[in-house]
């Protein structure tokens, strides 16, 4: 039996110890914003918090999350209003919205460890979110925002 809390709200599983963490957050508990893409830790839409760090839900086993707190983008806050979120509807970032999920959950893991990131360590963090939309500036740009690392811009910003 595998127990966890998931945005909060403690869980338990007894099923297959080696199902990916990403299967039981949609198909278990019901939480879609986590996608799925590549099934390999190479593009970042499965991204989810882990004991407060970024993790590729895709390749962690649920056994990994025995004991910890799992947050995915649903309970990354309870109105919708982390400073990413904000940032991100503000700059209009999101294209197709099919990564958007992980890129937040990764940005806001930067945020928590480096509040006020330089260029290169947003490039290093975010490196491993791919955006088929190619949303990088906005995405860079937002994160920037979100830090106060930068005046606030506006929609009608060229970005
Ligand atoms: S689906 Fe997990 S990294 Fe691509
Ligand atoms: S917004 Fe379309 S893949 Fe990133």
């Amino acid at each position: 039996m595998i127990k966890l809390t998931v945005n909060g709200a403690e869980r338990s599983f007894d099923g297959e110890p080696d199902m990916p963490l990403l299967w039981y957050l949609r198909d278990e508990v019901g939480l879609t914003g986590s996608k799925f893409g590549c099934g390999a830790a190479l593009c970042g839409v499965c991204t989810v918090h882990l004991g407060g760090a970024a993790v590729r839900s895709c390749v962690t086993p649920i056994s990994a999350a025995e004991g910890q707190a799992v947050v995915t983008i649903e309970g990354l806050s309870p109105d919708g209003n982390h400073p990413v979120q904000v940032a991100w509807r503000e700059l209009d970032v999101s294209q197709c919205g099919y990564c958007q999920c992980g890129q937040i959950m990764q940005a806001a893991a930067l945020l928590k460890e480096t509040p006020k990131p330089t260029d290169a360590q947003i490039d290093e963090s975010m490196s491993g979110n791919i955006c088929r939309c190619g949303t990088y500036p906005r995405i860079r740009a937002a994160i920037h925002q979100a830090a106060g690392t930068t005046k606030p811009a506006s929609k009608g910003d060229r970005l």
